[in-house]
Parts: structure tokens; sequence; C-alpha cells
């Protein structure tokens, strides 16, 4: 690689998913781009994202699929860099992918083939990425040059992308210098709090909860966002995890990214089925039968004698009144629980809340009122569900600040 060393017009700061796409595609539109990083390698979280295979796109993208103060916001991004392109890029490198579930594709061999990709199209763009830089200040002079001091010397440029991310892994290098630098440059920042996390439960809760840890079973979870004209929910449908602390698994990591503390959550154990109709079918074709025999009939073992513990008389179902029956079922249906906290940013797959899109343009991610500054990528208060939905805006967001800058 040969890069052009004196001179930037742009800065990247993060060499991740977002910094890396912005840098390409700025340095290919003939920009002179300067990434910069303190972790020793860039991209360590697209290596571990997936497993290990990086779930790098979901081709149903759109912008119901992301949790944001404004919902509109991440639509001209998304809208201009789809996941098409990129599965686009991923094949002009040769990249063997698989979809795993509908819609979310996975690379075959590994997540360090889309960061070689990445890296390889910073190349054709003689983007110079330098890791292991410590930043130690950023400010912007009169003229209007961004200046970047780091434990390696300083830079100057008329563009800074900021796309350091979230707090989320703080052992993989996560900072909140996006946040930090967005507040010093007059930027507002939506209250960031971990999302797509584990929850945990108080002590009282644990107690009834330890025998059931390991134990997996599909649920039905709706959420809610925002109020009045953007008041919009999600259900998901998905898998439900007991574990030590309390509950894990696709559906309570979705609905971690919307839960607020103090808040119930409200499981449905039985979904698309009705409940209550069901325990009467049960009761009228086996009489003789007992609560647990019942619940077992749909829920797993445990988990079915323990509601039966909690929720049914002893003896056989020919016994038990109706309205028992249909009380049991309305829990099964929206079986009230709530958790105390989450597992913090230490598991939190991503960061919710960030920089406030009412600062930034969503053409290109440039900050209204402070020309030259843009943020990308999970820093912004744009957070996606599981299955792919943060990688794409981390492209699409990272790629209309590219073209701009
Ligand atoms: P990202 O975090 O990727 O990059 C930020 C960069 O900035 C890093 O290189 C960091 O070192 C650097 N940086 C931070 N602070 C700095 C500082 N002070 N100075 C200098 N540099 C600094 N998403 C998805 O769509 N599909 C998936 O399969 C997965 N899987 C997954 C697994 C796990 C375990 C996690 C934690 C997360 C995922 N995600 C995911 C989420 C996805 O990884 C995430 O949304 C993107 O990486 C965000 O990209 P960014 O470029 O915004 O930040």
């Amino acid at each position: 690689m040969t890069a052009r060393t004196a001179g930037f017009t742009t800065i990247v700061l993060g060499a991740g998913a977002a910094g890396l796409m912005a840098a390409a595609t700025a340095g290919q539109a003939g920009a002179r781009v300067l990434v910069l990083d303190h972790a020793p390698h860039a991209g360590r979280k697209i290596l571990i994202s997936g497993g290990g295979r990086c779930n790098f796109t979901n081709m149903d993208t759109g912008a119901g699929q992301f949790l944001s103060a404004n919902p509109h916001f991440a639509k001209s991004a998304l809208a201009r860099y789809t996941p098409a392109d990129f599965l686009a890029l991923v094949q002009r490198h040769r990249i063997p992918w698989h979809e795993k579930a509908a819609g979310q594709l996975f690379c075959d061999r590994s997540a360090r083939d889309i960061v070689d990709m990445l890296r390889r199209e910073c190349a054709a763009g003689q983007v110079d990425v330098r890791v292991s830089h410590r930043i130690i200040d950023v400010t912007r002079d009169g003229a209007g040059q961004y200046r970047v001091e780091t434990d390696h010397g300083i830079f100057h440029a008329p563009n800074l992308i900021v796309a350091t991310g979230g707090l989320s892994i703080p052992k993989l290098g996560a900072t909140g210098l996006a946040h930090d630098i967005a507040r010093r440059f007059g930027l507002r920042i939506v209250a960031p709090a971990p999302a797509l996390v584990p929850l945990t439960f108080g002590a009282q809760d644990r107690e009834w909860m330890e025998p059931l840890a390991g134990l997996s079973v599909t649920v039905g979870i709706t959420c809610h966002e925002g109020e009045g004209r953007l008041a919009r929910q999600a259900t998901f449908r998905d898998g439900m995890v007991f574990t030590h602390r309390g509950l894990s698994g696709p559906a309570i990591l979705q609905a971690s990214s919307y839960w607020q503390p103090g808040q119930a959550l409200d499981i449905d154990l039985l979904p698309g089925i009705d409940a209550g109709r069901r325990l009467q079918e049960i009761k009228r074709d086996r009489p003789r039968a007992g609560g647990v025999a019942m619940l077992s009939m749909l829920l797993p073992q445990r988990l079915a004698q323990l509601m039966a513990q909690a929720h049914l008389p002893d003896g056989q179902l020919a016994g038990m009144p109706d309205a028992v029956l249909a009380n049991v079922g309305r829990i099964l249906s929206g079986w009230r629980l709530n958790p105390h906290g989450t597992e913090g940013y230490v598991k939190a797959e991503v960061t919710r809340g960030g920089v406030d899109t009412d600062c930034l343009s969503s053409r290109d991610m440039q900050a209204r009122d402070v020309p030259g500054l843009f943020m990308v990528g999970e820093a912004v208060d744009v957070t996606g569900w599981l299955g792919g939905y943060n990688f794409q805006w981390a492209w699409a967001s990272g790629h209309a600040a590219g073209q701009a800058a």
C-alpha cells in the first residue's frame, strides 16, 4: 500500500466497521484519508461478531428495525447504501457466505474475511490506517481545520469523521470518545444504555429461577418505544434462556434494547396459541391428568412444574374450576416479570442512545452546525435489532459520510 503522507483532507477516528467503510469510500472518491485507532488492530469487534462468522447484513433491513428518538432518521442512509450493495462488495471480493436465518447473512469461513476486505478497500483508496494511536485531544482552529493530538503526533484536516462506536465491550477498546467529542462541539446526546444485553433479576426472583438455569423456551415479547406520533411497537418471537443471573437468549436481548429500569416485562410463553382455550381442551381430553401433566404438554418439564406449583391446585383436571384454568391461561400468555437491571456494557452487544440525530444531517451524517464534523455508526442514536442490522447501519452511515467528506 502506498499511503499519501501529508495534507490529509479527512481524518477518521475509529478503525471499526463504520470507520473503515467511511475511509474506503472517501479515499476511493479522491479524499486523502487518515484513520486513527487506539487499538492494536483494526476491526476487532467485527472479528468476534456473529460467533466469529460476522452476521454482516440483513437483507430485510428497513428503518423499522432500528430504535432511535427519530425513527425516520436512518431511512436516507439505509436507502442509499443497501444490504444488496454490501453483498455485491462481499461477492466482488469472492468471500463465501450463507444465509442462516431469514435474511441474515454470515461468512462461511471467518469474520476475518470482512476485515481483510475492508482493509483492501481502504488500500484501494490509498487510506493511511494507523493503529495503537492514543487520542489525546480533538479541537477545531479558527480556519475550520480539525486538530487531532495523539501520542504519535498531531494531525490536521478540514473533515473529521468520528466512528469510535459506543460503550459496549470495554475490553475490546470501547470508550465514550464519540460522545465526548460530540458534547465538545455542542451536539446533544441521547442518554446511552447497554442494549442487546441479558437482563438480571433481584435475589427473590433468582431463587426460583436458579433451578431453571439452562432451560430454553420459545416466547413472544411485545416491546414499545416512543410516545404520541412517534410511538412504535415490535413483537419478537424467539428463544429465551434462563441463566444464573436472570434471562438471556435472542428474545430477551431484543427486548432489552427497549427495556427501561423499573419496567415490567410481559412474556407470552405460548406465542400464537390461545392458552385459555388450549387448557380447556386438555381438561376435556384428559380429565384425570394433574396440573403438571397438563402444563408439561405445553412447556418444558421444569417450567411446567414451577407454574403448576405456583398457580394450580393439586388433584385432577376434572376437579379444577374453569376460572382457575382461565387465570393460568392469562398468566401463560402474559407472564409478568420485573427485571432488576442488565448485565451492562461488559456483555452488551451494542449501546443504545448516543449522538442526537436532530443534530445531524440524515443525508451525510454531518453535524448541522459544525461544518466538516461527521458522526457515524454505533456512536449515533440509531440502534438495530439483533440479526445483522447494526453492521448494515455501520456500512450505510459510514458510506454516507465517506461520500461527503
Ligand atoms: P466499532 O465498535 O466497530 O468500532 C469503533 C472503533 O473505534 C474500534 O476500533 C475502537 O478501537 C475505536 N475506538 C474506540 N474508542 C477510541 C478512542 N478513545 N481512541 C481511538 N480509537 C477508539 N452486529 C451485527 O450487525 N452483526 C453481528 O453479527 C454482530 N455481532 C456482535 C457480536 C458482539 C460480541 C458484539 C459486541 C457486537 C456485535 N454486533 C453485531 C454489533 C456490531 O459489532 C457493532 O454495531 C458495530 O461494530 C459498530 O460499528 P462502529 O464502527 O460504529 O463501532
